[in-house]
């Protein structure tokens, strides 16, 4: 798309800085529509650059003065910046300027929020707040002094000096503007401390509003679980004296990792039993761990430019999930990443959105942190460490922190990383970051003599922009089973680098069942000729726990489509070998209950698309009813006695084990609610001690056309916790018939306390909304009505949530052309707005396919 407002920026233009910074003082007179930022930053000519032209970034900002070693200047000023003849060796550029914290709803700058005053940098928000190089590869150490009459005055670093009406903190580590952050408002906070191993005292405190001190003890327990899990596995020590977390509600992301400044969604860190479920107090776990991490994979190290955005977050990604693996589950978090990779990433790499992990063109970078540079970014790291193995990578990895710490990098510097700690070539391997789309692996097996062979084959498919591919590294993980289970060939790791390959396993006594791809151990769609027979009997057997899971995905997969595209009933030996899985009392409940799970109704859609079909939504969310109504009737007489051995009895505890029997209890409960009009579920939603148990009845209640009084109670009780109230909204919309979700979405809006500024809100209805697929893509076109309303709605608010959410129209190439047609149609009356932001202008063309 061509635009001059909105140029294309190409990572192939890169050019280094003119002028570095060596420092930088701030001065914030605080005041909510007029907020005065004096800044004094010194600047130094870049040695390496000839070229001495002098640029600071800088929207909207009303400039009081300027002045250069003292004198006052008149720069040049556009809507982007400005421009000023600058001296030809260093000099101190000094300017006050004015902005309106108060009024700024994209939360992205200097923002006010229910009375409090933070910042969000990343990517490109330094820029209004001051005149500034707001490029990543400038890093300096910042000075900064807030002057308010708030109580609490934060920025990044340590404590400097502080008196009545002022405070001043000093951050020594140079770093990016991006990660610059300041906060002031009443606060309240919850303290702590902890040591790190060479005996640095560190004061931790978690910050909130006041009312909310009762939901910080998990969040600090998880911070400290972080820095001592850093330091004993990757040997990575904290560097201030102080880490601050603070808690804001209005906030477009889930949390951000300002050096020693985190700020937070208050749902990603304020928890307690009775407010949050057990998946909040896991998100909140990896969240923390997230951000925490990221002081050393992103803000000690950071990026050159933001097409390099993995090299921060794909690593930082990988951290958390080993954390969380480490801290609860392995099994159950592959197979949670794996579902969360396959529904949000296969299905952007498998659309107009499609992007390679290191993308090479953007309007608006905001638009870039997706599925793909995060989730397959992680994907790709996993595969490297399985390639170079575990040691390998712990010493590429302290190479990485010796080499480059202080520094902004590029995934050159990364792999360069690997290939001096382990003489391996990458050039190969490099293609996961430049080629987008999820390669198919086409495997097929062969048994002969005492010979097993399997011959693997990739196929690359075309993206937008992309279309000859070469082959990829794809480590292809694969155990051999006999018939009674026993492993024959243990889990060994195959390299596909050709296009097609055959491996070979002699000295068989028997043809074994092969178990491929275990552990997900490459970001594929595996295609395979298996019997169903063959299928149950990994699900029964497979000593690989992530391919005993899939085993029983890929039947109730196929199980799905024969009903729903071919009228078959629900398949007998799946849901044998389901119930065979569900009360084997050996298995993790967790794992039983992640069994439970069907494909979800965007999977099935996308399968029917795989196979030249087009998905009928409706008939998608009716087959999945029949197969779960065949699954209560299956389990019939298992259901009770299953929930009233995984009731948890012992006080309330967010632990792996403890969640684990409540998320098979609310499993099992929503099978047993299809049976029993909801008296078993009445009875959990009036004796639950936890949000967990509450969710889970209500949910069931709902889902089965029932609840409407638990509705209403929940409403009365919680009305005063807004993070709870969005759980409100969100299941609502998200348990709507097909034919009356637009509806219940269209009413929640018309209440008082639906506000589309709050980011938390508009998600909670419309997330849902999006992915209450059957109710969305309903024929009569209400739901792309309503979200398209909506969309116009909030763009001029906040662009940056109005660019995220316009992915729901995505998949919009698969359906009908009815479907297709309404959805072009409010596509383009989004398009056709005046004044429509970068943000969602780059979407909305994207989607298009312009
Ligand atoms: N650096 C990001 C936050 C961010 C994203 C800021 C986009 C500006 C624009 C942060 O580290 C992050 O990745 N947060 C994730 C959560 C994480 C656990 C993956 C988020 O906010 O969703
Ligand atoms: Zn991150």
């Amino acid at each position: 798309m061509k635009d001059a407002a909105n140029p294309t920026i190409y990572l192939k233009d890169y050019t280094p800085p003119s002028w570095l910074v060596e420092d930088v003082h701030l001065t914030f007179r605080l005041s909510p529509k007029a907020t005065r930022v004096v800044s004094r930053v010194r600047f130094v000519p870049n040695a390496a650059v000839s070229d001495r032209s002098f640029f600071l970034e800088g929207e909207e900002l009303s400039l009081i003065w300027a002045r250069i070693d003292g004198q006052e200047v008149t720069p040049d000023i556009t809507p982007q910046g400005l421009s000023c003849d600058v001296p030809e060796g260093p000099f101190t550029w000094e300017a006050e300027v004015e902005i309106s914290p108060a009024t700024n709803t994209a939360l992205e700058g200097l923002y006010m929020s229910n009375g409090m005053y933070s910042t969000q940098c990343e990517a490109q928000g330094f820029r209004k707040i001051t005149y500034y190089p707001d490029r990543p590869d400038v890093m300096a150490p910042f000075t900064v002094r807030i002057e308010s009459d708030l109580p609490v005055l934060l920025s990044n670093g340590n404590k400097g000096d502080t008196g009545e009406g002022f405070a001043e903190w000093h951050d020594p580590w140079p770093k990016p503007a991006y990660l610059f952050a300041l906060v002031a408002g009443e606060l309240v906070n919850l303290p702590g401390d902890f040591t790190t191993r060479s005996g640095n005292k560190v004061e931790l405190n978690i910050w909130v509003r006041p009312g909310d001190e009762d939901k910080c003890d998990f969040a600090l327990e998880a911070l400290k679980k972080s820095m001592v899990w850093d330091e004993e596995v990757y040997g990575r020590e904290y560097d201030l004296d102080i880490f601050n977390i603070v808690a804001v509600d209005d906030f477009n992301m889930g949390a951000m990792e300002n050096k020693g400044l985190n700020i937070f969604n208050s749902s990603a860190v304020l928890a307690n039993a009775r407010t949050a479920t057990d998946a909040n107090f896991e998100r909140i776990e990896a969240i923390i761990a997230h951000e925490y991490f990221h002081n050393w994979t992103g803000n000690r190290i950071t990026c050159r430019d933001w097409f390099q955005l993995c090299l921060k977050e794909g690593l930082t990604v990988f951290r958390d999930a080993q954390f969380t693996a480490d801290m609860r589950s392995e099994p159950v978090k592959r197979i949670s990443d794996v579902l969360d990779l396959r529904g949000r990433q296969f299905r952007e790499d498998g659309g107009p959105l499609a992007h390679p992990v290191r993308p090479e063109s953007f309007q608006e970078i905001n638009n870039f942190y997706t599925a793909t540079v995060y989730e397959k970014g992680a994907e790709v790291i996993g595969m490297l460490k399985r390639l170079v193995g575990d040691d390998a990578y712990a010493r590429a990895l302290d190479l990485y922190f010796d080499r480059h710490d202080g520094q902004a990098c590029t995934i050159e510097d990364w792999l360069k990383v690997f290939q001096d700690a382990t003489g391996r070539d990458l050039s190969q391997f490099k293609r996961w970051y430049s080629q987008a789309g999820t390669p198919k692996v086409v495997m097929s097996e062969a048994w002969q003599g005492d010979q097993f062979s399997v011959t693997l084959k990739q196929v690359l498919p075309a993206t937008p922009g992309q279309s000859d591919k070469k082959p990829q590294v794809i480590p292809f993980a694969i155990g051999l089973l006999d018939r009674t289970g026993q492993e024959v060939v243990p889990t060994t790791l195959l390299e596909l680098v050709e296009e097609e390959q055959t491996f070979t396993f002699n000295g068989l006594e028997a043809r074994p069942v092969a178990s491929p791809l275990r552990g997900f151990s490459a970001p594929v769609i595996l295609e395979r000729e298996t019997s169903k027979a063959d299928q149950v009997f990994l699900l029964a057997h497979d000593t690989d726990p992530f391919n005993r899971w899939e085993a029983g995905r890929q039947l109730a997969k196929s199980a799905l489509m024969e009903m729903i595209g071919n009228g078959a009933p629900p398949d007998a030996d799946y849901l044998d070998a389901l119930r065979q899985l569900v009360t084997d009392d050996t298995l993790d409940p967790a794992f039983r209950a992640l069994c439970m799970g069907l494909p979800s109704e965007d999977d099935l859609a996308q399968s029917f698309a795989d196979m030249g079909r087009t998905p009928d939504p409706q008939a998608i969310w009716e087959g999945r009813e029949v197969m779960r109504a065949a699954m209560a009737e299956v389990l019939s007489s298992d259901l009770m006695p299953l929930y009233d051995r995984h009731l948890v009895r012992a006080p309330y505890r967010p632990d792996a084990e403890q969640s684990g029997k409540r998320s098979l209890n609310n499993a099992l409960l929503s099978l047993i609610t299809r049976r029993d009009g909801g008296a078993v579920a009445q009875g959990q939603f009036a004796d639950a001690g936890n949000m967990t148990q509450q969710m889970g009845a209500l949910s069931a209640l709902l889902a089965n056309d029932l609840g409407s009084l638990e509705l209403a109670s929940f409403a009365e009780q919680w009305a005063h916790e807004r993070l709870v109230m969005d759980k409100w909204f969100m299941i609502q919309v998200a348990h709507a018939r097909p034919d009356l979700a637009a509806q219940v979405a269209d009413a929640l809006t018309q209440r008082p306390d639906f506000a589309m500024t709050n980011p938390n809100r508009f998600r909670a209805v419309f997330g849902a909304l999006a992915m209450n697929q059957a109710g969305f893509h309903h024929d009569s076109g209400a739901g792309y009505r309503l979200m398209a309303d909506w969309l116009i709605k909030l763009d001029p608010v906040n662009p940056q949530t109005t660019a995220r959410m316009c992915s729901a129209f995505q998949t919009w190439r698969r359906y009908d052309a009815d479907r297709q047609g309404m959805i072009r149609d409010e596509l383009l009356r989004i398009s056709a707005l005046k004044g429509l932001s970068r943000d969602t202008g780059e979407m909305v063309g994207r989607i298009l396919g312009d």
